[in-house]
C-alpha cells in the first residue's frame, strides 16, 4: 500500500505542512502523500482510531490536540513527556504509535550559530515556550528566564520543568542588556491579533539575537522593533520548517533540505 502521512488539528486549512512535506516527499522520490485532516471537537479518539485503521504511517498534531492526544498513543518519547505535548506520531515496525515533540529542537536548529553559555529570555509560558525551554535545557543551555503576562504561569513552567526562573516582564525589560537571546513565544503580533509589543527593547544588548515564533506575518511588530537596534532577528518560519524536517526524518530516515524550504516558504508568504 502507498504510504501516507497527515496533519491533524482544528483549524487546519491554513497549515503549511502539507505543502512542505509533499515537496520533500517528491524531491526524495518517496511515493507517498501527506494530507491535512480537520478533527472536530470531541472526535480526537475516533480520529486516531481511524488513522491507525487506515494505515497512516505517521502524522503531525497541531493546535488544539497536542496534549489531548497523549492517552491515545502507545508510547511517549522523553522529548514529548518532558514537554507534556506531542507534535509528531511515528508508527514503529511492530505497529506501535509513538509520540514525539520536535518543536523545541526545531526552534533551536532555526537559531543558527549562538554565543556559548547564553543568557536566554523567554517571553510567554504556554505550550510553545514549554517546548523551547525543554529543548534549551536538553542542549545544555540552562540560564533561562521566563517572563509572562500571567506571572503564575511562568512560575508553573519553571516548577514543572525544573528549568530557569520566572521574572516579571517589567524587570526583564529593565535589565534587557543582560540577555543574549530573546525569544517571543506568544501569539502577540500574529495577523488579526492585537499588535502590542510584549516588552520594549531600548535596553537591548549589542549583538543580541531576537527570535519570534510567529511566521504570519514574517516580520512581526516585535521583530520590526528589534531591527531598529541592529540585532540579528529570526522569524518563526525556521522553527516550522525544522520541526517538520525532524518529523520527516523520523518517518522516512532521510533529512530533507530545510534551508531551501525556508526560502520557498518565505517567497510564498511574500517575504
Ligand atoms: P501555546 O500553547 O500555543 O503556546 P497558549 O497556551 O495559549 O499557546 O499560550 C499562550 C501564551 O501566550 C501564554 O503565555 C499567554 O499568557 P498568559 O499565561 O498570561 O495567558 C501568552 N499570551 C497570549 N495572548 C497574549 C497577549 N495578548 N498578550 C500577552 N501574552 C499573551
Amino acid at each position: 500500500m502507498k504510504k501516507w502521512f497527515a496533519v491533524i488539528g482544528n483549524p487546519i486549512s491554513h497549515s503549511l505542512s502539507p505543502f512542505m512535506h509533499e515537496a520533500w516527499l517528491k524531491e526524495s522520490n518517496i511515493d507517498a502523500s501527506y494530507i491535512p485532516i480537520l478533527v472536530e471537537e470531541g472526535k480526537l479518539e475516533e480520529a486516531v482510531k481511524g488513522l491507525k485503521l487506515l494505515g497512516c504511517s505517521g502524522w503531525n498534531v497541531t493546535v488544539p490536540y497536542k496534549k489531548e492526544i497523549i492517552p491515545f498513543l502507545d508510547e511517549i518519547d522523553d522529548s514529548a513527556k518532558g514537554i507534556g505535548a506531542v507534535n509528531t506520531v511515528v508508527k514503529s515496525e511492530d505497529n506501535r504509535f509513538i509520540g514525539y515533540n520536535t518543536d523545541g529542537l526545531g526552534f533551536i536548529q532555526s537559531l543558527g550559530p549562538i554565543p556559548s553559555k547564553p543568557l536566554v529570555l523567554l517571553l510567554g509560558a504556554g505550550g510553545a515556550s514549554r517546548g523551547i525551554a525543554h529543548a534549551l535545557k536538553q542542549s545544555g543551555i540552562s540560564n533561562i528566564f521566563i517572563a509572562n503576562r500571567t506571572h503564575a504561569n511562568a512560575e508553573r513552567l519553571v516548577n514543572d520543568l525544573k528549568i530557569g526562573q520566572a521574572i516579571e516582564l517589567q524587570e526583564a525589560e529593565g535589565r534587557l542588556y543582560d540577555f543574549d537571546i530573546i525569544i517571543q513565544t506568544t501569539p502577540q503580533g500574529m495577523k488579526n491579533q492585537e499588535n502590542t509589543l510584549p516588552i520594549h527593547l531600548h535596553k537591548i544588548k549589542e549583538h543580541a539575537i531576537v527570535a519570534d515564533i510567529v511566521y504570519n506575518p514574517l516580520v512581526t511588530p516585535f521583530l520590526e522593533e528589534a531591527t531598529k537596534y541592529n540585532v540579528r532577528t529570526i522569524n518563526g518560519l525556521g522553527m516550522l520548517v525544522h520541526q517538520g524536517a525532524i518529523a520527516f526524518s523520523y518517518w522516512n530516515g532521510i533529512k530533507p533540505n530545510s534551508d531551501k524550504m525556508v526560502e520557498r516558504l518565505t517567497e510564498q508568504l511574500g517575504g
